[in-house]
């Protein structure tokens, strides 16, 4: 399974002085290790959970499961018996057992450069306590799910760990999703309890958050099914008037009481207020109920298969799949793929551009970095403001070793430049990873040698909001890497490649890739929905999971991630679902049936071409074009916004019905190459579709 040598010649190594000291130092440790973690997984994780607090010890088997629906239920179980609670893991164990109180956890640097402050351990150990103190006030308690809806700022850390600490289930909802898509997650998720802020400014458009949430929120209460309670941070200040984008608001019945003051501790500049309307049977002013609030907190303590928190992905139906984590086995695998993934040392300073909103926030800015102590940079800005320098004047602002961030970010910035890098030292750089798509050698190129001067290994770490973690991931000091390969397993995981029958592959071959048994981050249940779990992950390939990925394996053995094979597209780094868009379009009454396929996308990596198809009598203009994206970013969000459109007045379909998206592929790409068409109902419609394509899709 993992070669037993890898080649030294066209691969990249890691710098003596990282290989120094790693935790993992060369490629023979690694398989050493690796076979331990799959022989001897009791013994390998049993060592890593040595370095925990349990206020229990686990019992049973370290992990216990069914990966075969044709056996009985899946399930996967680990650490039974045990009982822990990360928040005092991430904090109280940090500070009372590794002396880590007055240790930097957070550096947050705000929209506009200037706006910063920083947090020590032990400060975000009495924000968090105050804040479950306040949760507990409001009714909230374990088992309870809380919805949150909040831009990048240190305070969504301190809610998400409040509700860990206090066994509440969080429920982040990206705060680049609209009001339709949170009414959604909070419908489907029943939280009783969604946590917002006023608003925020991403470069220098302001997001009126409240008022997104309070739609959203106006939809449960049409529903029948009111939100009892809404926090609000007051994120904005107050010093300047209105902004006229927030002037569609309703007045306010009632201010937030402390709306007039800025929070004491902190130096917020350069923000703008939004106008904040206010409910005063729902709204809650975080401020207030913070202010009067106890710093100690016990935590409760967590069975294993506790729920941590829900968090959705989107899934091929088009509804959103709420994928959830529970305590002992995320915990550990969060803490260990942090550590050895990016070989974190204690005087690192750590910095994930990614949203708290993704998976990548939970386990790579929260949850990994706070196990390990570590000290990590927050940034709730853009890589482009107010320059294209920005990313880099932070990096030397807070000598940043380890950088963490998307081939999409990479593809934009490369677009500008070596200049706008190198205004900048970025000497401290040791470590620079990727994430969220397959990175194309060209943009891992530039990022290698022009972000990183040849002397950062680049890890392109493959994972999902299912696998919880890093799942293939070169080890920066241990795997010599191939640009555009994930290479090789991490620890705990054994990935195969399957032929459409089914069979397992060998050598280099290419196909679906799947993982034959658990680990201890890997995804427990859909909420709400086991069977749905079941169905997506495990019916096609009975005893494996299936990720939904494409993927190759070369003659060396390293895996090469080769796209989604499912009805999934990957646009910036965030799956979307096509029947999701389709889903939104048909709601426009002049659409009678959408097909929506991926075209690819130099910046994106892939881009939104949707095929529309119109009801009898209604004529296609640009001013339904503009329409129907508005009423895709309102039903999704800006992320899904179509990039393309295109008249079709006929679609091809099979003589039973079914689109034949293949063809939908290549006319969106303009290739004439159709392959075999022998079994579409209506030849004619092709050269339609190929006259009305989209003019700007050149
Ligand atoms: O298609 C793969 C792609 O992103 C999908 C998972 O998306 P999501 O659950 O939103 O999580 C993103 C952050 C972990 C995968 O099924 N993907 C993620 N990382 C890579 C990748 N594709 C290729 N290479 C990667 N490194």
């Amino acid at each position: 399974m993992i070669p037993d040598k890898v080649p030294q010649e066209d691969v990249y190594h890691a710098p003596q002085d990282l290989v120094k000291g790693a935790h993992v130092p060369n490629f023979e440790k690694y398989k050493e290790l690796y076979l331990k973690s799959i022989q001897s997984p009791e013994e390998f994780w049993g060592d890593i959970a040595k370095d925990f607090f349990w206020k229990t010890k686990h019992t049973g088997k370290f992990l216990d499961y069914n990966f075969d629906v044709t056996k009985g239920n899946i399930y996967i179980q680990c650490m039974e018996g045990a009982t822990t609670n990360i928040c005092y893991n991430a904090l109280d164990w940090n500070i009372h057992q590794r002396n880590l109180g007055d240790k930097v956890a957070f550096y947050w640097e705000g929209n506009e450069p200037g706006d910063e402050l920083k947090v020590t351990y032990r400060e975000l150990l009495h924000q968090v306590c105050k804040f479950a103190n306040v949760l507990k006030s409001v009714g909230v308690r374990k088992g309870d799910r809380v919805s949150i809806y909040m831009p990048m700022v240190v305070e969504l850390v301190v809610a998400m760990l409040a509700c860990a600490r206090i066994g509440a289930v969080h429920s982040i909802v990206f705060a680049g999703f609209s009001a339709e898509s949170l009414f959604e997650r909070i419908m489907d998720s029943q939280c009783s309890l969604l946590i917002t802020a006023d608003g925020f400014y991403r470069g220098d458009k302001l997001i009126s958050l409240k008022l997104i949430a309070d739609d959203a929120l106006q939809r449960c209460r049409d529903k029948g099914v009111p939100v009892e309670k809404c926090i609000m941070l007051k994120h904005l200040s107050k010093e300047q008037p209105d902004s006229p984008a927030a002037s569609p608001s309703p007045p306010a019945k009632r201010p937030c009481p402390d709306l007039q003051e800025t929070p004491k501790d902190k130096v917020r500049k350069i923000r703008p207020k939004a106008q904040v309307p206010w409910n005063p049977e729902v709204d809650l002013c975080w401020h207030t109920l913070v202010d009067g609030a106890s710093e100690e907190c016990e935590p409760e303590w967590c069975a294993s298969e506790d729920p941590l928190f829900i968090l959705y992905t989107s899934g091929s139906t088009g509804k959103p799949k709420g994928v959830l984590h529970t305590v002992s086995g995320y915990m550990l695998y969060a803490a260990t793929t942090f550590k050895l993934v990016f070989d974190y040392q204690p005087d690192d300073v750590y910095w994930c551009t990614a949203d708290i909103g993704w998976i990548t926030g939970h386990s790579y800015i929260t949850y990994g970095p706070l196990t390990n102590g570590a000290t990590s940079v927050l940034f709730e800005g853009l890589p482009t403001y107010p320059d294209m320098s920005r990313m880099w004047e932070i990096v030397d602002k807070y000598q940043v070793t380890k950088f963490y961030t998307a081939p999409t970010a990479i593809r934009l910035l490369m677009k500008y430049g070596s200049a706008p890098v190198q205004k900048f030292r970025r000497d401290s750089l040791k470590v620079l990873g990727t994430v969220g798509e397959p990175i194309n050698p060209e943009a891992w190129q530039w990022y290698y040698s022009v972000v990183g001067e040849k002397k950062c290994p680049v890890v392109d770490t493959f994972w999902q909001t299912e696998t919880g973690g890093h799942v293939l991931t070169p080890l920066p000091a241990a795997t010599p890497m191939k640009p555009g390969s994930a290479t090789f397993p991490f620890f705990g995981v054994v990935p195969a490649i399957l032929n459409e029958s089914g069979e397992e592959l060998e050598g280099p071959s290419e196909g679906y890739l799947v993982f034959k048994q658990p680990w201890p981050g890997i995804m427990r249940t859909v909420y709400g929905n086991h069977q749905r779990f079941e169905a997506t992950y495990f019916q096609k390939f009975p005893g494996y999971y299936v990720t939904g990925d494409g993927c190759r394996r070369d003659q060396d053995g390293y895996f090469w991630i080769t796209g989604r094979i499912d009805d999934m597209l990957n646009v910036s780094g965030h799956l979307l679902s096509t029947a999701e868009v389709e889903s939104a379009l048909v709601e426009h009454p002049a659409v009678s049936e959408a097909a929506v396929v991926g075209r690819p996308h130099p910046v994106k990596g892939e881009s939104l071409y949707c095929f529309v198809t119109l009801i009898d009598g209604v004529a296609y203009s640009t001013t339904l074009e503009t329409e129907l994206k508005q009423q895709v970013r309102e039903k999704i969000g800006a992320i899904a916004t179509p990039d393309y459109m295109q008249n079709a007045p006929g679609l091809p379909k099979t003589r039973s019905g079914k689109i034949m998206r293949r063809v939908l592929r290549k006319i969106a790409r303009n290739e004439r190459d159709l392959g075999d068409v022998s079994t579409l109902a209506d030849s004619s419609v092709i050269d339609q579709l190929f006259n009305n394509r989209c003019p700007t899709a050149v």
